[in-house]
């Protein structure tokens, strides 16, 4: 550990440093995934596949292998805890789809709009409890019982999500509850079962456990901004999907809050209707009031405390990548 009188370190590892770093690992983590997705049941194997084989950023699994290698971790769970994470992540994925009619993911068409909501819920099931089979398998009271709360947590948060669809009242505190639950959690069970599995001290954990949180909160936040301002060719999802749905995110909640009343008044209608072809007026708003402006500083703000979460760990190139990782959160392109 370093000593914690020196100045925080302010080295930060680049996205491909990052990569390079965890290459071994994450081929390992990909492997096991590929391996234990399976099932005899040709239906799953053809839905779980389509979405496991788009890829994705791998993000989650990649911060539990670069949180346990900071710690030092010797042993052997933290690559099937990594497929674990991403197995729960993707189910959530495969039930996101459904609930929110999105129909690109990963750069493709996603499993409900290619084989209907009934596959994509099941087989969202199936991973659910694929990543309960595994995570078993590991026999940690401490483990199983992070990852029952997030799973739970995660659950509530997209009921709680929900319940403000097409409310125009969805204020900055409401929208900040969500996100932790449908996202966060997700982020700081990751970092923190690395913490489990290292062993290591009651600080080190909470500390891992806030790095993650707050990284949840950024990458959740800039996931937000994205859908406004990105194109869906990078991003490998529609833009407008938030509005489409009725769903106002900071961007938007900043809008609401700090636009002229006439367009404030309309900004409202068009929530309340879910008016997907307003998009273009909806940007505009937004960016008249510095809406993307406002949400980018609130993610940078997050991902600052991710960082100092860090000062409580070893001062190595792990824990640097960790840094580097809680900058790209915000500075990501998709
Ligand atoms: C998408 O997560 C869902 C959000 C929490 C915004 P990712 O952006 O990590 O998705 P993949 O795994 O890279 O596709
Ligand atoms: C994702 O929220 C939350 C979970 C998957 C639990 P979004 O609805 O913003 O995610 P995308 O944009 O569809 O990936
Ligand atoms: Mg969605
Ligand atoms: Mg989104």
């Amino acid at each position: 550990m370093h000593d914690s009188v020196a100045p925080a370190p302010e080295s930060a590892l680049a996205l491909n440093d990052i990569q390079a770093l965890a290459s071994a690992d994450m081929q390992a983590v990909d492997a096991l995934i590929r391996r234990r997705l399976a099932s005899d049941v040709l239906l799953i194997n053809q839905v779980a596949e389509h979405i496991i084989a788009a890829g994705g950023k791998r993000l989650r699994p990649m911060l539990l292998i670069l949180a346990a290698r900071a710690l030092d971790y010797r042993g052997q769970s933290h690559h099937q805890l990594a497929a674990v994470v991403e197995f729960i992540h993707t189910a959530t994925l495969l039930h996101d789809d459904v609930v929110d009619e999105s129909n690109l993911r990963r750069g493709r068409k996603t499993a409900n709009a290619l084989w209907g909501n009934a596959p994509s819920v099941l087989v969202g099931d199936f991973l659910y409890s694929r990543s309960f089979q595994l995570m078993v398998e590991l026999d940690t009271m401490a483990v199983m019982r992070i990852l029952a709360d997030t799973t739970n947590a995660i659950a509530e948060g997209e009921v709680l999500q929900l319940l403000h669809v097409h409310n125009p009242d969805t204020d900055e505190a409401s929208y900040l509850r969500v996100i932790e639950r449908k996202t966060a959690v997700l982020f700081a069970a990751a970092t923190e079962l690395a913490a489990v599995l290292a062993g290591s001290s009651e600080p080190v954990r909470l500390a891992l456990r806030d790095y993650g949180m707050q990284l949840g909160y950024a990458f959740q936040i800039a996931d937000d901004v994205l859908d406004y301002t990105s194109d869906a060719a990078t991003l490998g999802k529609n833009l407008g999907d938030d509005l489409a749905e009725g769903k106002a995110t900071l961007p938007l909640i900043h809008a609401l809050e700090h636009s002229p009343d006439q367009v404030g008044a309309r900004l409202r209608e068009i929530i309340e209707q879910g008016e997907s072809d307003a998009f273009a007026e909806v940007l505009t708003a937004i960016r008249a009031c510095g809406g993307i402006e406002y949400a980018r500083q609130a993610a940078q703000g997050y991902a600052a405390r991710a960082e100092r979460a860090l000062d409580a760990l070893p001062d190595n190139a792990w824990t640097a990548a960790l840094r580097g990782l809680a900058r790209h959160a915000v500075a990501r392109d998709h």
